[in-house]
């Protein structure tokens, strides 16, 4: 190689060290805590720009979104109510049993999904009412905990990791259906779980084992990863713990928003910039349409129904009647078309039109008009127990395979106190989130029942009874007033002038 060709190669290995070391310079001055600082306040002030007090929040929009956290019983509310009321056609893509695209969707009224609040960048903002519910995040981890481990312990039946897998790749592909382990964060927990269970089953086999004296299931380390080491665990520190708080902050290891994952480290890195979290999270809760408390079940199902249900009822039967009017108008202008004995959606032969009244007859046919709120809350009540039932029979054969480590409500007991309180600690975000989710709860249900109580009185004022209104009985009572006075003058003047005649 000559000198002339040497020196320039020399010219570019110094220019790419050079530029290594200020990338690597770069890298460590991302996590000081000035840079933290910086990054996360920019975050605050530009996601409360969007945040203002919104004076008609308890109105229902046209989208309705579902933000659900994981492990807080949204389950039953998306099957028992939200899945009651709107048809499967009105039904988002992305909502968690619609993974994949669907156009036909477009026009969708309702989206239910384990994804953060950042999704709300992909839809009408100023259209879209959002709800959630939050659970006491001690709570919160231990369901977590205790789920991840029961889907995981499915797959024990296989005789190996390498074989289950393949299997659940293979069901997967076959039936269309979602499964659990497609959906955010149990794609990342359950699989971490499964390979954990079945490391833990090997090495049984081969007999190495402590021998432990078995009476704590949180603490079992034959069998499963005992809570402890769960949640210390750097996947538990990203994805589970405050995690409401990062859901409703769209901070979330899932979120679209780019810049969220350097301001979740730094938050995660520096506890102090957590208040910057709260205070946006906290905001947020206070501008949805409905907060419910997974503790207070019984409360939160009633205020749902009498503040979601009712609305969404409602709504829908205007859609579904503006849809029919629609469809009706523009067969009407089309007097030509030949009468076709075969239903409806014969009639128009373009291509919009065809769709649009299939959607509209679908709507039609999928709204249940004569549903009322009570309705509503009836077929919640038998929705749930079934639905209670066959989740308890599904966990209980799950857990067999773990046995015997087993999850219950005797069981926790077992949890030490300083388990308990380390997952305090590392939620504390989420503990404060919690308790401003209990104030905004307590005020929902004044709200909703002076609005009731106002709204009767109304009635009281307008009407009188049997939709009489009140201004017809009062009418009738000062005419019948009016007439008994005429007659009492009448018959005193009588009685006067007869008096003085005798
Ligand atoms: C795993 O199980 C399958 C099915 O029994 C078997 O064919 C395969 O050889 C096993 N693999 C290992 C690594 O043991
Ligand atoms: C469970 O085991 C621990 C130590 O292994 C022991 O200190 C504790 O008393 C035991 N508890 C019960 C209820 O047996
Ligand atoms: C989310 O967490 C999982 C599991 O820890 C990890 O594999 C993945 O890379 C994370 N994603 C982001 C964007 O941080
Ligand atoms: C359909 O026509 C009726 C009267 O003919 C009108 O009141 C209604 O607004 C129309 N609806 C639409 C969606 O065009
Ligand atoms: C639709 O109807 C128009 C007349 O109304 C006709 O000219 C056209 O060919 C029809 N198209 C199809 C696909 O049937
Ligand atoms: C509509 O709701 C009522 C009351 O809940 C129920 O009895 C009826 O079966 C429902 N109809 C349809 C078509 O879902
Ligand atoms: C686990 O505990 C539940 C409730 O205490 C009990 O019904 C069930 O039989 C137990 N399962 C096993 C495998 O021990």
């Amino acid at each position: 190689m000559d000198h002339a060709l040497k020196f320039p190669l020399l010219l570019i290995l110094l220019l790419f060290h050079l530029d290594f070391t200020t990338v690597s310079a770069n890298s460590i001055s991302h996590t000081n805590f000035g840079h933290c600082e910086k990054i996360v306040k920019k975050w605050a002030s530009s996601s409360s720009q969007d945040l203002q007090v919104n004076e008609n929040k308890h109105n229902l929009r046209d989208l309705l979104f579902f933000l659900h956290v994981p492990r807080t019983g949204g389950r039953t509310y998306f099957h028992c109510f939200l899945k009651k009321l709107y048809s499967r056609s009105l039904e988002c893509p992305r909502s968690y049993d619609e993974l994949r695209f669907d156009p036909s969707t477009r026009n969708c009224r309702l989206l239910a999904t384990h994804d953060d609040y950042s999704f709300i960048s992909k839809l009408p903002k100023e259209k879209t009412s959002v709800v959630t519910i939050l659970r006491d995040p001690s709570e919160r981890v231990l369901s977590t905990y205790e789920f991840s481990i029961e889907v995981a312990a499915r797959f024990l039946v296989h005789p190996n990791l390498t074989s289950a897998t393949r299997m659940a790749g293979r069901i997967r592909s076959k039936n269309k259906q979602v499964s659990t382990l497609d959906i955010w964060p149990w794609k990342y927990l359950v699989p971490w779980m499964r390979e954990d269970l079945f490391a833990r089953r090997d090495a049984r086999k081969i007999g190495i084992s402590n021998h432990q004296r078995w009476n704590n299931s949180y603490d079992m380390e034959d069998f499963v990863m005992p809570l402890h080491e769960y949640i210390n665990d750097p996947v538990a520190r990203d994805i589970i713990h405050n995690g409401a708080t990062f859901q409703v902050a769209g901070l979330t290891n899932n979120s679209y928003l780019p810049e969220s994952h350097e301001v979740r480290h730094c938050v995660q890195r520096y506890q102090s910039l957590g208040a910057y979290v709260l205070e946006v999270a906290k905001r947020r809760l206070d501008d949805m349409l409905y907060v419910g408390l997974t503790e207070q079940h019984r409360e939160s199902a009633t205020l749902f129904g009498d503040v979601v249900g009712s609305q969404v009822i409602s709504q829908l039967i205007e859609l579904s009647s503006q849809m029919e009017h629609a469809y009706f108008n523009k067969t009407e202008q089309r007097p030509s078309f030949s009468t076709s004995s075969h239903g409806s959606s014969h009639h128009g032969n373009s291509s919009i039109n065809k769709k649009e009244s299939g959607l509209a007859s679908l709507i039609h046919q999928e709204t249940n008009e004569t549903m009322t709120v009570e309705d509503l809350m009836e077929t919640y009540e038998t929705c749930i127990s079934t639905l209670r039932k066959s989740h308890a029979t599904r966990r209980a054969a799950s857990l067999k395979h773990i046995s015997p480590a087993n999850f219950s409500k005797e069981a926790r007991r077992q949890i030490l106190d300083t388990v308990l309180q380390q997952i305090i600690s590392l939620n504390r975000l989420d503990v404060e989130l919690y308790k401003h989710a209990q104030e905004i709860f307590a005020k929902q249900q004044k709200y909703a029942s002076q609005k009731m109580v106002a709204s009767g009185m109304r009635e009281s004022i307008l009407y009188y009874s049997d939709g009489v209104p009140l201004w017809k009985v009062i009418s009738l009572a000062t005419s019948l007033f009016l007439l008994v006075f005429l007659v009492f003058l009448f018959v005193n003047a009588r009685r006067r002038t007869m008096k003085i005649k005798v």
